[in-house]
């Protein structure tokens, strides 16, 4: 048994080894058999038997360790060999990724804005439909509502029916909800100045549409904000974001549910070259107003004590008008032949120190 069982040894990788251990030395093993029947032995038989078995229970013990370890050896051996990093090799070249165009505009417009004092605020793509709506003065029956332009998801939001959120402005609803609220305990609390960067949403595709687009919201409330200053605070922001410092701006009377009054705002251009600046036509850029007293009472803020103004821009157009792109697709289209080329630096990050 001990020359059948040292050969096997020898001869056995490491899964075999485990196999003969446990068929020689486990439970029911037949090592462990023969030390068993010690006991039914006469106890001079038992002594003189029991020295043998012990004595083969070690040698093969021995043996399974010896030869565990021999192969455990050459196994890591083995591997160190293989893996060899062979330092002579040279550097393989490294593709170096860009800063997304649509991510360069955000970025520039908190840099100007973060310049003038404006904290950034964020929101979640899913909505409920007060915030997203109701508390902005869009009542049930308003066309902006109606399945074609928003995508109603099969879910509420609290109790609230949910949908992604079709502009950036549920975002003025939560931060105002939040500021009235922490006013309570902290009437001495900075009144508001922020952007809202992000992620909207509205049913349509085509050249100029995505289901998924982005927006930056603004919104300042104090005790006596006023239109002047919503004048100065946009037309300073779009001459530093297109770099154009007698860029033309117009301010036209216009509608929306949650501002009064309302304008839509327009920078000069040609609609004959695309050039922005100059030739006498104009172009709409974004949208804004006095926020209305119906929103700041719906946030719990008094309207007779504070006032403010808002705007919203969509930022892939302008983003195609500062950088000539024609097709809104392209965006999302993740083609590297394009992001290479239309793509910004990481190391250049957008500052306003020598213009944006
Ligand atoms: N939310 C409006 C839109 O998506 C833009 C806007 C925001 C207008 C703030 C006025 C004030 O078109």
């Amino acid at each position: 048994m001990r020359r059948e069982t040292l050969a096997a040894i020898a001869a056995a990788d490491l899964d075999g080894l485990e196999s003969l251990r446990v068929a020689l030395l486990g439970k029911s093993g037949a090592v462990t058999g023969l030390l068993k029947a010690l006991g039914g032995m006469a106890p001079e038989e038992r002594k003189s038997r029991g020295a043998e078995v012990n004595s083969l229970k070690t040698i093969i013990a021995d043996a399974l360790a010896e030869r565990r370890a021999a192969l455990e050896a050459a196994a890591l051996a083995a591997r160190l060999k293989a893996d060899t990093i062979d330092i002579s090799q040279p550097v393989r070249p490294e593709q170096q990724g860009a800063i997304h165009p649509i991510s360069r505009t955000m970025e520039e417009i908190a840099a100007i804005f973060g310049a003038a004092g404006f904290a950034i605020k964020e929101g979640p793509d899913i909505e409920d439909d007060w915030t997203n709506f109701g508390a902005l003065n869009i009542p049930a029956h308003h066309p902006a509502r109606a399945m074609m332009d928003t995508f109603y998801l099969n879910a509420t939001h609290g109790n609230r029916p949910a949908v992604l959120r079709t502009h950036t402005s549920p975002v003025q609803i939560r931060t105002m909800l939040d500021w009235a609220r922490r006013r309570e305990s902290e009437p001495d609390i900075a009144p508001i100045r922020i952007i809202v960067p992000g992620r909207t949403f509205r049913a349509d595709h085509d050249a100029t549409h995505s289901p998924m687009f982005h927006q930056t919201e603004g919104l300042v409330i104090g005790r006596d904000i006023t239109l002047g200053h919503l004048k100065g605070c946009l037309i300073d922001f779009l001459r530093a974001f297109f770099d154009i410092p007698n860029l033309p701006v117009r301010f036209r009377a216009s509608y929306f549910p949650f501002t009064e009054p309302s304008m839509e705002v327009d920078i000069g251009w040609s609609k004959k070259t695309g050039e922005i600046g100059k030739g006498g036509d104009w172009l709409e850029i974004l949208g804004s107003g006095m926020v209305h007293a119906s929103v700041l009472a719906n946030c719990g803020i008094d309207p007779r004590e504070f006032q403010g103004f808002a705007f919203g821009m969509g930022i892939e157009r302008i983003t195609m008008l500062k950088h000539g792109i024609a097709d809104l697709r392209l965006f999302y289209e993740s083609d590297m032949r394009w992001l290479r080329h239309y793509g910004f630096s990481p190391f250049a990050p957008a500052m306003l120190h020598e213009g944006i």
